[in-house]
């Protein structure tokens, strides 16, 4: 059950502006609960590639989003593993091309509406993190503490590149920089609850800033 009085911070963004690692610690520090909204789109998507679904063909993705099992399961590192249709996907999941695929699935009105009772069944006591795009604007527009994290979309891209070069993927900050500005475009212009800051949202421009230092500026709203 859904406990409406659970306080939420809802942590919106563009992709790479921080709100996963800054989420996740939040969560942590405060002991609250972690909602990876775009993992469920991402897993959408998975799901559509693992069954060659067209993706233009939205009624066909809207069927595989009311058809898709998805499942978090926290290992004891910390690590935390989305399960697909009974297969751990979260290698799949963070690839680049995932995230587009993901992006595109999430411009459907009828995926989003899908997928908006899942998200609220994760506010439960003692609390909530959401990461996402639309967290304070349409998921929990009643969400006490609503944070807005940006960075400039060179930085965002030079902090892609060193994750994924970590990782051992080839890519270059010049594609990736193209690839985010595409996806910035696309999740900002879509019709349905597109990238914008809710009006009652503080706004945090993370370029140049430690991951800690803007953990405590996000602390320090709730506390
Ligand atoms: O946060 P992410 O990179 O894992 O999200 C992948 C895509 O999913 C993103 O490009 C847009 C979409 N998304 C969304 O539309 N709404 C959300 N709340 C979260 C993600």
């Amino acid at each position: 059950m859904t406990d409406p009085a659970a306080p939420v911070l809802t942590i919106d963004g563009p992709s790479g502006a921080g709100k996963g690692t800054v989420s996740r610690i939040a969560a942590s520090r405060l002991g609250w609960h972690y909602l990876d909204s775009g993992a469920l789109y991402r897993a959408v998507g998975v799901a559509a590639s693992w069954a060659n679904l067209d993706l233009s063909d939205g009624a066909a993705l809207v069927r595989c989003t009311f058809d898709t099992a998805i499942g978090f399961r926290e290992q004891p590192e910390g690590d935390l593993r989305v399960i697909v249709n009974d297969v751990d996907a979260t290698d799949e999941l963070r690839l680049e091309t995932t995230g587009a695929v993901a992006s595109a699935i999430a411009a459907i009105p009828e995926v989003r509406a899908a997928l908006k009772d899942r998200q609220r069944a994760f506010r439960q006591p003692p609390g909530l993190v959401a990461d996402g795009r639309d967290m304070g604007t349409v998921i929990f527009p009643d969400a006490p503490f609503k944070v807005f994290l940006t960075a400039s979309a060179e930085e965002r891209a030079e902090r892609r590149y060193k994750q994924l070069k970590d990782k051992g993927v080839s890519v270059t900050i010049d594609g990736l920089l193209r690839e985010i500005l595409a996806r910035d475009a696309r999740d900002a212009q879509r019709t349905v609850a597109p990238l914008r800051p809710a009006d009652d949202a503080v706004l945090i421009d993370t370029t140049g800033l430690s991951i800690d230092a803007v953990v405590d500026r996000v602390l320090a709203l709730v506390r």
